[in-house]
């Protein structure tokens, strides 16, 4: 699988098998069939999915059949909002390390660039009824991440959910540049704009919920009419449409699933090309819906 160039000479495999949302039980299969029968040698996790212990267990297995090396595969962590005061981001980085049984992870990424509270839990809500935060800048958050690449802990470093202002700010300070920006990107929320943004800076964009994610049921680009006939005219499967889409904008991008011929299917995409139309057809489809908001639920403007 061809990889992107990242700012730091470090290369990221184009495909990755996303993890948000696979079930224990069901997770470790998934990415050990990704990793040993279908080719994938990028695998994105977070703490926060609370599956890294199990999907550890796989890498235990793969890495120790030395079928693949840990050297091949490039795999993402994400230290969540609970854990950005500078004094715990080693500790979140390291629990992750011991759950995912790796020495180093390849790249590490700031979840979202918002503080939470360290008290009550990943998500801790006020009497307010309003997420509770903490005082702590990213550039606060930035600089221990940065150790973390001084470290050893980790060979990369970037950012995930960040708006265009926010990057603004974070590269006035860095001494470690952020990698990659990951957002949310399929036809519907094609982010046109903040792609270009990020990679006039040397930033490259990882796209999660590359079909729109589980939250979009039939309401979702997987469905649309557009993306449906453009699968049948190239034999293709509108899954296999909308990964290749975000390929050939130049993205790298981590489709989920947890069903064995998904993950197969969400792979076979190196034999076919969207004409230069289809990807007009397809980019004509954005309406800026975002299916991960989580203005919704913590009651944080985020986006707005
Ligand atoms: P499942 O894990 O049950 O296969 P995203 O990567 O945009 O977050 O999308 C993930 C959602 O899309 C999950 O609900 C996943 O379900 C489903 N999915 C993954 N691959 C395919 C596919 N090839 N065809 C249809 N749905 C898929």
């Amino acid at each position: 699988m061809e990889s992107l160039l990242l700012n730091n000479g470090k290369k990221i495999p184009k495909l990755g098998l996303g993890t948000w949302r696979s079930d224990p039980g069901q997770v470790a299969k998934a990415v050990e069939h990704a990793l040993t029968q279908q080719g994938y040698r990028h695998i994105d996790c977070a703490a926060i999915y609370g599956n890294e212990p199990e999907i550890g267990t796989a890498f235990k297995k793969v890495f120790a059949s030395k079928q693949i090396k840990r050297s091949d595969v490039f795999i993402t962590s994400k230290l969540w909002n609970t854990n950005h005061h500078p004094d715990k981001v080693e500790a979140a980085c390291s629990q992750t390390l011991q759950n995912l049984q790796l020495e180093y992870l390849d790249l590490y990424l700031i979840h979202w660039g918002i503080a939470f509270a360290d008290t009550d839990g990943s998500e801790p809500v006020g009497k307010d009824g309003f997420e509770k935060t903490q005082p702590v800048s990213i550039q606060q958050t930035w600089q221990a991440m940065e150790q973390l690449v001084q470290k050893g802990l980790v060979k990369s470093i970037g950012v995930a959910n960040f708006t265009a202002p926010m990057i603004l700010d974070l590269l006035s300070y860095a001494k470690v540049k952020p990698a990659i920006n990951q957002i949310e990107i399929h036809p519907y929320n094609s982010q046109e704009e903040l792609i270009a943004y990020c990679q006039r800076n040397k930033i490259q964009i990882t796209a999660y919920s590359p079909l729109g994610s589980a939250s979009a049921g039939e309401s979702g680009p997987l469905h649309d009419l557009v993306i449906t006939d453009i699968a049948q005219k190239h034999k293709k499967t509108p899954a296999q449409v909308l990964i290749r889409w975000s390929i050939q904008r130049g993205l790298s991008v981590i489709p989920k699933s947890t069903h064995l011929q998904r993950v197969a299917e969400n792979s076979q995409i190196t034999d076919f090309k969207l004409t230069k139309k289809n990807m007009v057809q397809i980019s004509t489809l954005n309406k800026n819906i975002r299916f991960v908001d989580p203005s919704q639920w913590w009651g944080v403007p985020y986006f707005k």
